[in-house]
């Protein structure tokens, strides 16, 4: 895994998997934060959406808020982003705990001034030039981000896949495995492909594993 190096030159304006994940401080809604102070040690998920008070936005950070002991139990932060103002925010969290008894505690962002999005390539100006798309930056406890998806303005994100990839991203890095398509936790993981040819002999004579062929075995975590 690479070490971190705070807002480093980024691409097209969009950071990519592996970069440092830019610091910023903001106001929030839960007061002025400096982000890497925030996420300390922690893996955090950093989403924006495009803005308050809309329907779509409002279904995803009620189930946003309704995972937080799942992403709580797994060492995970949440905060949220937009181009909205802080009074928007606040009467948008009041309004939905209000019409629906769901608190959104974590973090929003109030990025009036386009700072966090322009650092985190938020704006894609084909789908929207005001507005930030729907986007989900999943980044380690080193600061360094680990996985990006993106959503576009109409279309809600998939929660279960968000909470899939903290737990996939979490047992590769404390078992040093790949995990394959559709992998849920319990089912069988990747075993890295031998880099060697006696590490090939290795593979072939192992037991245990389950092989399609010497790049392709899988084993049960222990
Ligand atoms: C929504 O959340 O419903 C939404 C927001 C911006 C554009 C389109 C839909």
């Amino acid at each position: 895994m690479s070490t971190a190096t705070e807002n480093p030159v980024v691409q097209n304006g969009i950071p990519r998997i592996g970069d440092a994940a830019p610091n910023f401080t903001a106001v929030t809604t839960v007061g002025s934060l400096n982000f890497y102070d925030f996420k300390k040690d922690k893996y955090t998920i950093l989403f924006s959406h495009p803005a308050d008070f809309t329907p779509v936005c409002t279904t995803e950070l009620i189930e946003f808020a309704r995972e937080k002991e799942f992403f709580a139990a797994r060492n995970t932060n949440l905060i949220g982003v937009s181009i909205d103002s802080i009074h928007s925010h606040v009467a948008w969290v009041q309004n939905v705990r209000e019409k629906t008894g769901v608190y959104l505690d974590f973090p929003i962002v109030a990025d009036l001034d386009t700072k966090v999005a322009q650092l985190y390539g938020l704006i894609h100006p084909g789908e929207s030039q005001t507005a930030t798309v729907r986007a989900v930056f999943v980044i380690d406890p080193k600061n360094v981000i680990r996985a990006i998806i993106y959503y576009p303005l109409n279309i809600g994100r998939n929660l279960d896949e968000i909470k899939r990839v903290i737990e996939a991203l979490q047992t590769a890095d404390k078992h040093s495995v790949a995990l394959p398509a559709n992998w849920r936790p319990g089912d069988k993981v990747i075993v890295p492909p031998p880099k060697t040819l006696v590490e090939v002999e290795e593979r072939l004579a192992n037991a245990t594993y389950e092989k399609v062929d010497f790049y392709l075995s899988k084993k049960e975590l222990s």
